[in-house]
């Protein structure tokens, strides 16, 4: 099985449903295994097509254990969180027990929220599959180009991210790397750069997180950088 995988599909439409069958056959093979299968759910707009394929699948969702890679600090039921939009697309739409989805408590202080999540990262790791997006300057998750983190912090709250909001609440790159197996998900030609720095060696967020650890990035021809 190859540990890094770069798929190019024709568009955002095929990205989508390639991203929920290996989610759903992650799962399944890890279910075969396992009691829970651990997932973490990438933020921003990329992966909600993605997301709500994948309500369609008949999965175990009762053995699913969901956790995101991180979270904006806006107030719970507001319509930009992560936890919102993977909440529209599929949370709302399968049968996962709510205790089993871990969100982030980001509408509270940061801090204190990064500490919290930091707990519950440690006593879930290793997880079976991380899904992140890319942004155009090669951040993921929360993680931002020029921006210093501990390599050792499970999780981090993130200020003046040039992303907004810029208050965020980010695992860090040492649990996202705790994973079997990382997904990563990119479309439109405005991550065609950053995929392209990222293949030339480019020290960025993505690849400190991806690189040395299995993955597979699902581009379509628009995002492709050749
Ligand atoms: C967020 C995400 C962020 C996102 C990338 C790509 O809070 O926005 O966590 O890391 O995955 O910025 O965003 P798009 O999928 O919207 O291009």
């Amino acid at each position: 099985m190859n540990t890094v995988e770069w798929r190019v599909m024709p568009d955002a439409g095929a990205v989508a449903a390639e991203a929920a069958r290996r989610i759903a056959a992650a799962a399944q093979d890890a279910l075969a295994e396992q009691a829970a299968f651990r997932i973490v759910l990438a933020g921003g707009s990329t992966p909600e097509a993605a997301y709500r394929l994948l309500a369609g699948y008949n999965a175990d969702w009762a053995r699913w254990h969901v956790y995101f890679g991180d979270e904006r600090c806006l107030p719970a039921d507001h319509a930009e969180r992560n936890s919102r939009m993977a909440g529209r697309a599929l949370l709302a739409e399968v049968p996962l027990p709510l205790d089993q989805v871990h969100a982030i408590a980001a509408e509270g202080d940061p801090e204190t929220a990064a500490e919290q999540y930091a707990r519950v990262v440690a006593a879930a790791v290793p997880f079976d599959l991380v899904l992140l997006g890319v942004g155009e300057d090669g951040h993921t998750a929360s993680l931002f180009p020029g921006h210093a983190w501990d390599p050792e912090a499970w999780a981090l709250a993130v200020h003046d991210a040039p992303k907004p909001p810029p208050d965020r609440i980010s695992l860090g790159a040492r649990a996202l790397r705790s994973t079997r197996q990382i997904l990563v998900l990119a479309t439109g030609a405005g991550k065609r750069e950053a995929l392209a720095r990222w293949r030339a060696g480019g020290d960025l967020p993505i690849g400190r997180v991806c690189d040395g650890r299995r993955f597979t990035v699902l581009l379509d021809e628009a995002a492709n950088p050749g």
